[in-house]
């Protein structure tokens, strides 16, 4: 939600921060801005819409600046408007701020600011630059500091001043914000993405903290002025990762990223001797881990859906009561865990902050906290006290697609090897590892129906509504399915359990609402088939996800998109690519903005 990016050294700002707001884009795409500080004079341009707008407007201009701050939109507050875009202005305009985050008690502030000031726009943040410059005599750092005594909720900041050329001032408080460490020169970003091409030394801001930046280094204090000796970390993603690589949209190349990220969520994670995975990151030791007696999983959309993969793995081969939490319900219900409860938060950005809410909830309560995080150094990966990175390097487009396949593997190596300390034998341990192995390739079969999958798109586009339908563990992955096609394509699509259809959505059913049906040669396969002779008893369409070799199956469907057979516990990893590649030739055909879908940004930093 929102980008922030910052720059200060010796280059020219402007196409720094050009650049870094077109990696930031996938955190909002409304409007965007950029305040550079020049000789005596803090110059601003604004503009609603894409970063290209902005890139437009500017297009033709000289800036000799070497310091800037900029941001791209996601609105909550205000709608979208060039008032309302980011950086914003005190009232005499020497002092800009770009905020990500929303500031809860902005209205009461609001009204005691109005008298004295003269306020702009419809946001919250706005009324950071005032409350600024109310506390500003000479010292920016520490008029930051004092305006954020006064607000209650979250912020990433960052504040430049007219009169100060040599600074920029950076805060914390629930909104990410990382500083890259160059050669006399300091990137700023919500996110380590924009620096890749410049540094992959970064430091990451904690929750009450303000950093002023110079060209001379980074001086970190806490909200109340205590010296903080930060950490420098070194992301490993490098900046061809970051980048479409030849493919029309970061999704598809996403897509087709997974036989390779696949094999580094599992690499070295395998020991094939033992029938079991070692993830060290865990921090237990085997007697701690047999001593859980409950484990939830919280997350978030297609993490949410991952997590259900892993509760029906944990369930099969570790024999303990395993639920899934959105994590946005979980904080609001007084859920029963305790000491003996792990608590696995699973996500993308380890940034969301629902998410991030429910593990600070679950802590309280005394559970034992685990993340099984993409992001290297994000808040989830540093709140948790141990867990294990998914290495699907860095996803850009806003749906999920590489880092699903990954938290589900990674989840999978967590079944074997909690299953190992209680009923797995080393025997089935290898047999499901051995597999695992193999799914890289399988993945890539699975791909191979990519032109297949195209050309039912292009007969299918035209349905409003659609059905997906699973069991047993391919029951999420139909969910998964049916969010990948509403949120980039914008039809209506849902998801059932294949059984459960007959208890109420078959009544939808017609010749103008399709069914997606998972039917893969599995232990529920002939359950499966009675449910779509249902469905076509009803009149409806059915497209199959069917196993190669299956010849049976085209009595059933109208069209088959094959997938290669595997172990039924590894299924959901094979099976979700072909409903990825049909949400995306199902975008494409109707024109969507497949990287960008309306309304939506990737990380969720709000409530
Ligand atoms: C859907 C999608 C979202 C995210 C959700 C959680 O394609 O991307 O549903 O999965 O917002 O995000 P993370 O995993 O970053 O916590």
């Amino acid at each position: 939600m929102c980008g922030i990016v910052g720059y200060i050294g010796n280059k020219q700002a402007l196409p720094i921060l050009l650049q870094g707001l077109r990696r930031l884009e996938y955190r909002g795409y409304d409007s965007a801005g950029v305040a550079l500080v020049e000789g005596n004079q803090l110059r601003r341009e604004r503009s609603v819409g894409r970063i290209e707008e902005l890139a437009a407007k500017l297009k033709g201009t000289e800036s000799a600046s070497t310091l800037g701050i900029a941001h791209t939109r996601w609105a909550t507050h205000g709608g979208v408007t060039e008032e309302n875009a980011h950086p914003h202005f005190d009232c005499k305009e020497v002092i800009a701020v770009a905020h990500n985050g929303i500031i809860e008690n902005y209205k009461e502030i609001r009204s005691t600011l109005v008298p004295k000031h003269t306020l702009r726009s419809q946001t919250d943040s706005e009324i950071l630059t005032h409350l600024i410059e109310e506390h500003y005599h000479g010292n920016l750092r520490k008029a930051v500091a004092a305006a954020l005594a006064h607000v209650r909720g979250t912020y990433g900041l960052a504040v430049v001043h007219r009169d100060q050329p040599d600074l920029i001032i950076v805060a914390r408080m629930g909104s990410p914000l990382v500083i890259g460490m160059g050669d006399a020169e300091y990137y700023i970003a919500s996110d380590p993405s924009p620096m890749l091409a410049h540094t992959k030394r970064v430091t990451f801001l904690d929750d009450g903290e303000i950093a002023e930046v110079t060209r001379s280094g980074v001086h970190t204090v806490t909200l109340m002025d205590e010296d903080v000796n930060k950490c420098i970390s070194e992301i490993e993603w490098d900046d061809a990762t970051a980048q479409k690589q030849g493919y029309e949209h970061f999704m598809l190349k996403e897509i087709f990223d997974q036989p390779a990220v696949l094999k580094d969520a599992i690499r070295g994670r395998i020991d094939l001797e033992e029938g079991t995975a070692h993830l060290g990151g865990i921090n237990l030791t085997d007697d701690q881990m047999r001593s859980i007696d409950r484990i939830v999983l919280i997350a978030c959309g297609t993490a949410s859906y991952a997590a259900m993969i892993g509760k029906y793995a944990f369930e099969r081969l570790v024999d303990i009561p395993v639920e899934v939490d959105v994590a946005s319900e979980f904080r609001y219900r007084d859920p029963v865990i305790n000491e003996r409860t792990l608590v696995f938060a699973i996500s993308q950005s380890g940034e969301t902050l629902d998410t991030l809410a429910a593990i600070r909830e679950a802590r309280r309560k005394g559970a034992i906290v685990r993340g099984i995080v993409n992001v290297v150094g994000s808040t989830i990966a540093r709140e948790t006290e141990g867990g294990t990175y998914i290495h699907a390097g860095p996803e850009l487009a806003v749906a999920s697609t590489k880092a699903f396949t990954n938290m589900v593997a990674v989840l999978l190596l967590y079944a074997v090897q909690f299953g190992r300390l209680k009923r797995v034998t080393p025997t089935t341990g290898r047999r499901i590892l051995t597999e695992m192995l193999e799914i890289p390739k399988k993945i890539s079969i699975a791909l191979e129906q990519n032109d297949a999958i195209r050309q039912i798109a292009q007969q299918y586009s035209n349905y409003s509504n659609y059905l997906f339908l699973g069991r047993g563990m391919n029951y999420p992955v139909a969910m998964e399915g049916a969010l990948k096609l509403k949120e980039i394509s914008y039809i209506h699509s849902e998801a059932y359990p294949g059984g459960e259809m007959k208890h109420g959505p078959i009544a939808l059913l017609s010749s103008t609402f399709p069914v997606v049906a998972i039917h893969t040669k599995n232990a529920l396969y002939d359950k499966m088939e009675s449910n779509i002779e249902e469905v076509r008893a009803r009149g409806a369409k059915v497209i199959a996800i069917a196993t190669q070799g299956d010849d049976r199956v085209h009595e059933i469907a109208d069209e088959v998109i094959w997938v290669p057979a595997t172990e039924a516990i590894l299924e959901p990893l094979v099976n979700t690519i072909p409903l990825q590649l049909f949400a995306y030739h199902m975008a494409i055909q109707l024109g969507r903005d497949v990287d960008r879908p309306r309304n939506l940004a990737k990380s969720v930093t709000v409530e």
